[in-house]
């Protein structure tokens, strides 16, 4: 998506060859206009599935998220980080590794929320390892729902996120696939 892209080159900064910072559209300041094109952009791509759930994961994902389930007149699942004390036990939950951040958190989805009969299109921000990813797919077929694809802002493609995903057969859209960076630049995948 050209428009991501640019606005990548424009206001996005790579720390080093692995981390890209965009806290002044993505991460902490939200360009609710990209977004607004983002998940017009996630809709079309993904017009044919009998999509009936937006899912993703708190907090960076929400904001294109809610564009994408807006686009598709569908609701929107928030997948949790951090269980809810109010909340009861019927839970599904499945232990997430964040090699970026050096952590463990337990993922976790309320099955009141869901159905057998859904259809959920993921969206998140980053992908790297693919861990937050195939927690979010685990969960929701713990609910046996079908998981109808994924869609990503910004694919890191020198990690193992993408090719993980492939080869589970999961429909992977992502808006901006990087293929290396450094200080001063970034090469995006044509
Ligand atoms: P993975 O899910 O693909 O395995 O990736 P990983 O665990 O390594 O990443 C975990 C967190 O780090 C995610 O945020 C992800 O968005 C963020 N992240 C990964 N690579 C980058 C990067 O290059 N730049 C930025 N800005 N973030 C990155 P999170 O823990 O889910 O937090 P939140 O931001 O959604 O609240
Ligand atoms: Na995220
Ligand atoms: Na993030």
């Amino acid at each position: 998506m050209k428009l991501l892209e640019d606005k990548i080159l424009q206001s996005g900064r790579a720390i080093n060859e692995d981390i890209l910072k965009v806290d002044s559209f993505i991460n902490h300041q939200v360009d609710v206009n990209l977004m607004i094109e983002i998940g017009k952009e996630f809709a079309e791509y993904f017009k044919n599935e009998p999509i009936t759930k937006v899912a993703t994961i708190e907090s960076s994902g929400i904001s294109p998220a809610i564009m994408t389930a807006m686009a598709l007149n569908v609701p929107m699942l928030i997948l949790k980080k951090q269980p809810s004390k109010v909340l009861n036990d019927n839970l599904y939950q499945t232990v997430v590794t964040s090699f970026t951040k050096g952590n463990n958190y337990e993922l976790t989805l309320s099955a009141n929320q869901i159905s057998e009969n859904d259809h959920v299109l993921i969206i998140d921000d980053f992908l790297a390892n693919g861990e937050t990813a195939t927690g979010a797919i685990r969960l929701i077929r713990m609910a046996h729902a079908t998981v109808a694809g994924l869609g990503i802002l910004i694919e890191k493609s020198f990690q193992p996120g993408r090719e993980k995903l492939d080869a589970a057969g999961i429909n992977v859209y992502s808006l901006a696939r990087i293929k290396k960076m450094g200080a001063g630049f970034i090469e995006f995948i044509n």
